[in-house]
């Protein structure tokens, strides 16, 4: 699922854990969550509920919702999201994704 990201951090900024499908990830403090999980070499943010297409972010200005994440039980644009200390992010859908391919 990792690739080598080619997002490069501009400053040194402070860190914090967040999890992300069960995955420990270290992000900076303050920044935008989308560009964050981005630079971390998360690419599919989320899955489609109808085909299972994978999205990630596009527009980074919340117009086009494929950068949807699931935080803390609640669906929300990860490009419109800071990044802070223990958030626990899943992909939307998750639980309905895995049952229709059982
Ligand atoms: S990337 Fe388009 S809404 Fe977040």
């Amino acid at each position: 699922m990792k690739t080598v990201s080619p997002f490069l951090e501009l400053e040194d900024t402070p860190r914090v854990e967040v999890m992300f499908c069960d995955e420990a990830l270290s992000l900076p403090q303050g920044g935008n969550l989308a560009a964050a999980l981005l630079a971390a070499g998360v690419g599919v943010f989320r899955h489609t509920p109808v085909s299972g297409a994978p999205r990630g972010p596009f527009c980074m200005m919340g117009a086009c919702f494929d950068c949807l994440v699931e935080i803390d039980g609640v669906v929300r644009q990860a490009c419109m999201i800071e990044v802070t200390e223990g958030l626990q992010i899943k992909m939307p859908h998750q639980t309905e994704a895995k049952d229709e391919t059982a």
